[in-house]
């Protein structure tokens, strides 16, 4: 039998998926390695997660809908538990780890971890993060957003929001199955660098699917062919936090989760869930 679960004999299974693997020259110095047997998924936990992430993604077309001048960011939350619980999920961020809400809401200077509250009043040019992370039948998808509150802002904000969603596009076409985790990050980084945004490295993207946070961790700041081996089967998300200014963060010390800039400038962000198939890539959520 398959150690990958799909029930089948290993010959008609991932027999030739462990013979490539084993063919291959991994180069130290580069970092390569190659992938653990847990983060290959087989069809049945892909169909998972792809209804996973319909959930999901509904939920962050509801929040699209909601996102006005005015609103509070606790009420979008309750909003999108009530999206996820109805349709048969559950929150992932709810109490994981301790964090108190059902998603993460990011407000301009705001990285990542965004805590809703009844407090943070969305305000007419405001750039936001929505990140929601649902479970479905026990499998996770994960995917966020850029709002832009009133549907205007200032054109610099403007232009960061739409950099960072290219650096994501360009990330996710560098995935290539037999390609390198490194590739993703490389292409990331280098859009912008050039167009002189920085790129926080302290978080990344992540393996997903069986569980909320997997192996490989992905770098949005990387040199090509670096790192863990892309193959078919593995799921990861691809989620670039993109600075004006330094890359730097701090992490809130009365709340310990919002990550903020270090100086107070604007971030932003967008995350999709990417399947690596055997010919190029499958969105799961975004
Ligand atoms: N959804 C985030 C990610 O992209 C993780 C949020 S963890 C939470 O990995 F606890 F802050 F919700
Ligand atoms: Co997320
Ligand atoms: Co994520």
């Amino acid at each position: 039998m398959c150690w990958c679960g799909s029930g089948r004999k290993y010959k008609k299974c991932h027999a030739d998926f462990d013979e490539r693997i084993s063919e291959m020259k991994f180069n130290v110095m580069k970092g390569q390695v190659r992938p653990p047997r847990n983060i290959i998924n087989n069809e049945k936990d892909i169909e998972g997660i792809r209804k996973s992430g319909v959930v999901n993604d509904g939920t962050l077309d509801l929040m699209e809908e909601l996102v006005r001048p005015g609103v509070d960011t606790a009420s979008l939350d309750d909003a999108a538990r009530k999206y996820i619980e109805s349709h048969g999920g559950i929150p992932a961020c709810l109490n994981y780890e301790g964090f108190p809400k059902s998603v993460c809401i990011s407000v301009n200077e705001v990285v990542c971890h965004g805590i809703p509250s009844k407090k943070t009043i969305l305000k007419e040019g405001d750039i936001v993060n929505i990140d929601v992370t649902t479970i479905l039948d026990g499998y996770f998808s994960d995917a966020s957003r850029m709002f832009i509150v009133g549907g205007k802002t200032t054109p610099e904000a403007q232009r960061l929001v739409d950099v960072t969603r290219e650096c994501m596009e360009l990330g996710i076409q560098a995935i290539k199955p037999w390609g390198w985790v490194g590739d993703i990050g490389a292409a990331c980084g280098n859009h912008a660098h050039a167009n002189g945004y920085s790129v926080v490295t302290d978080l990344g993207g992540h393996g997903v699917g069986k569980k909320f946070h997997l192996e490989p961790f992905v770098s949005h700041n990387t040199e090509q062919g670096t790192g863990m081996l892309l193959a078919p089967g593995m799921v990861l998300t691809v989620e670039p936090m993109i600075n004006q200014g330094t890359y730097k963060v701090d992490v809130d010390k009365s709340d310990n989760w919002t990550v903020r800039t270090h100086d107070r400038k604007l971030s932003a962000q967008w995350e999709k869930t990417v399947l690596i198939t055997e010919t190029g890539t499958e969105i799961l959520s975004s």
